[in-house]
């Protein structure tokens, strides 16, 4: 049996890098969550959602490997996220998530996770 993890199929490295550039771009135009970001310089933060997500999907364990358990809510409690920094942050993803060719399933499947996943980063309720 051969079976092939989410990851593969949807295209490898490759497209969550295209997704990941896409979503920085909108980032570093958005007035709420560009000054979130404590760099000046966005590349090493897009490698790490980057690295993250392909982690996550089934591909390699670099993400790990390099920063540790991920324990995302954690490394977000320095930064003030409440609704309006989830949904700028949903709106970027958005625009990432349509770019790139995928299944409709795959899209669904990818969609539902980032919702979930940018709901449960909220750490403010005003
Ligand atoms: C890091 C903002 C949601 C994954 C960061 C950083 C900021 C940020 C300011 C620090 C930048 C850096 O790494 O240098 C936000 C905001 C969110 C959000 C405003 C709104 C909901 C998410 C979600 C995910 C995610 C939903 C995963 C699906 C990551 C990862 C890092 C990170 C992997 C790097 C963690 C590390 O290894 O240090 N985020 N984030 N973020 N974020 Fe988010």
């Amino acid at each position: 049996t051969s079976v092939t993890s989410f990851y593969e199929q949807v295209g490898g490295e490759a497209t969550f890098h295209r997704i990941v550039a896409k979503f920085y771009e909108e980032v570093a135009g958005d007035e709420l969550l560009r000054p979130l970001y404590p760099e000046e310089d966005l590349g090493p933060a897009e490698e790490r959602l980057r690295l993250f997500l392909m982690q996550y999907w089934g591909g390699p364990h670099t993400y790990s490997e390099r920063r540790g358990h991920p324990r995302l809510r954690m490394r977000h409690a320095p930064f003030k996220i409440g609704p309006a920094e989830r949904d700028a942050w949903l709106r970027c993803m958005r625009i990432a998530v349509d770019e790139v060719e995928l299944s409709q399933q795959h899209r669904d499947q990818l969609w539902q996770y980032m919702e979930m996943a940018a709901e449960s980063m909220v750490n403010s309720w005003f």
